[in-house]
């Protein structure tokens, strides 16, 4: 692939940052083994994920200033999305009346270009060229995504006080530089726990906007679990107002109205991620359970539960109650799913015969496929009969090479390496350590089809869960997922070749600062030279 290969050909003539380890910035972990970073080390940018291909070039820069303006070049079909992407790239640079100025400005050919041609085939669904001269920037993209991840690259060139809300005269100073760039999987997702405890839909917004980017696509909600049920299911009203009347500890709980939900869901679209709608069952389904009687076998709601074991919930598989419920349910998720992914859980099931759940898996599918929604299970359902269409999530030693065998797709969530809600390591208060304590390096530092054996034609990408049993508010969330969501962003977009460890680490402390200005509670961790 010709990208690639002018990633060996940039050699000398890239322009080169030197970044010497300087301490940890301003809240210093305490630290029981401080690691040795006292090497300089030189890196070549610090763009994340790592791109195809990056040429910065020596003493050569653009400004962005007063005179400075944006224009769009798209078909018909698609001039709203891209403008919509020059939009947000606007509203990043420029304080609203600045904005307005410079739309009143805007000279056939602006000295920031977004041009999107569907001809471009070798850019596919999400690739795209930036190109940063001393004139002014080029982006080219055959898909709204690709001029959006272009502008989520050329924020991660421009100084960090760009995402300080915008002074009126700001100057922005960015090196000429050229990127050519492809992601490796189509899946690069986050999955947030909103059923142990809730979190509030803007704070959900926040974190949709703290993945856009790191170039992640899919934002995987679990929406119920034994503790609640936080969606708005019109038919079945009891589920929230029951089922979702509290969470984890006891406190109040709560739901997303469908009308929140569709409001997430378009916030989530613009930035390019797709919500995908996790209700977990036969088990870990509590939260149902106490919301009608009639998903029990001996007709009995269960009471409402907030502690945090697991495996001791099901619905009742013989009875037609619970295969109308999870019709309803579908069906409703359906209408709100523009994405058209049914996550249905499956795991930890441990009060039914492998025959009873089997046949239940079986009965789901085919309730997903008569809705028009493309089911997704965690690997555990693989032993089912499923069809190759279904995915299947791994994230433990688990059944995945059955799905592999049968021409299925998968997605990689191995617990040890993806799991956010593990412990950094034995000083972090939050999270849980089943599957390991996991350092930066940890998230940072396998590959995908080595670590869950799935074949890379089966594989098709990542994905990071957050468990919250201990995560009660979204500054926990943010120190569980940060830095190491980022991580698991280069794991999912660049190639193999294209990424280190003793590079990924230095680009990853340039974003200390980043993510402060962006008000992130990130942990600091000692295996980065934080500036
Ligand atoms: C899981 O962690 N129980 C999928």
């Amino acid at each position: 692939m010709t990208i690639a290969s002018s990633r060996r050909a940039i050699g000398a003539a890239v322009w080169v940052i030197s970044l010497t380890a300087c301490g940890t910035g301003s809240a210093p972990p305490k630290l029981a083994n401080p690691p040795v970073v006292s090497t300089p080390i030189t890196v070549q940018h610090a763009v994340i994920p790592a791109p195809s291909s990056i040429v910065m070039a020596t003493g050569q820069s653009f400004l962005i200033d007063s005179s400075t303006t944006i224009t769009v070049d798209a078909p018909g079909a698609q001039r709203v999305e891209a403008q919509h992407v020059a939009d947000q790239l606007a509203a990043l640079l420029w304080a609203p009346a600045e904005r307005a100025r410079r739309a009143a400005l805007a000279a056939p050919s602006g000295t920031m270009q977004l041009t999107l041609d569907p001809a471009h085939v070798e850019l596919a669904e999400e690739g795209y060229r930036l190109d940063v001269t001393s004139t002014g920037v080029r982006i080219l993209a055959a898909t709204p995504a690709g001029l959006f991840y272009a502008t989520q690259s050329l924020r991660q060139l421009l100084p960090v006080s760009v995402e300080y809300p915008a002074a009126a005269q700001r100057v922005l100073r960015v090196n000429a530089t050229t990127i050519r760039d492809l992601p490796r999987y189509e899946w690069r997702g986050a999955m947030l726990d909103v059923a142990r405890h809730f979190l509030p839909l803007r704070d959900v917004e926040h974190f949709v906007d703290l993945m856009a980017l790191y170039k992640l696509n899919r934002l995987h909600l679990h929406l119920a679990d034994d503790q609640g049920w936080r969606i708005e299911i019109v038919s079945r009203p009891n589920l929230t107002a029951v089922g979702g009347s509290t969470q984890v500890g006891g406190g109040a709980g709560g739901y997303y109205s469908q009308r929140e939900y569709r409001e997430l869901v378009a916030y989530a679209a613009a930035r390019f991620v797709t919500i995908i709608p996790e209700i977990d069952m036969p088990g870990h389904t509590n939260a149902a359970l106490a919301s009608y009687a009639a998903l029990n076998c001996d007709n009995t709601a269960r009471p409402l539960y907030t502690g945090t074991n697991v495996g001791f919930s099901s619905f009742c598989v013989e009875s037609d109650s619970t295969y109308a419920l999870v019709s309803d349910v579908v069906r409703e998720l359906k209408a709100l799913s523009p994405g058209g992914y049914f996550h249905m859980g499956g795991d930890e099931v441990k009060t039914l015969t492998p025959t009873q759940y089997r046949g239940f898996v079986d009965r789901v599918q085919g309730i997903a496929t008569a809705n028009n929604m493309r089911l997704i299970g965690w690997a555990d359902i693989a032993p089912a009969r499923l069809s190759p269409t279904t995915i299947v999530q791994h994230w433990s030693k688990d059944s995945l090479a059955l799905h592999v065998a049968r021409g299925g797709k998968v997605i990689a969530s191995p617990g040890s390496k993806t799991y956010l809600d593990m412990k950094y390591d034995n000083a972090t208060t939050l999270g849980l350590s089943w599957a390991g304590r996991i350092e930066v390096k940890d998230v940072y530092d396998w590959d995908p089809t080595l670590v869950t054996g799935a074949t890379p034609e089966s594989l098709l990408g990542v994905e990071a869960p957050l468990w919250s049993e201990t995560v009660t508010k979204i500054a926990d969330a943010e120190f569980l997922a940060f830095p190491r969501l980022a991580a698991i962003a280069e794991v999912g977009w660049s190639e193999r070749n294209a990424r280190a460890w003793e590079t990924f680490r230095f680009r990853l402390a340039a974003h200390g600062p980043r993510l402060q200005a962006l008000g992130v509670n990130f942990y600091r961790s000692p295996q980065i030279p934080w500036p």
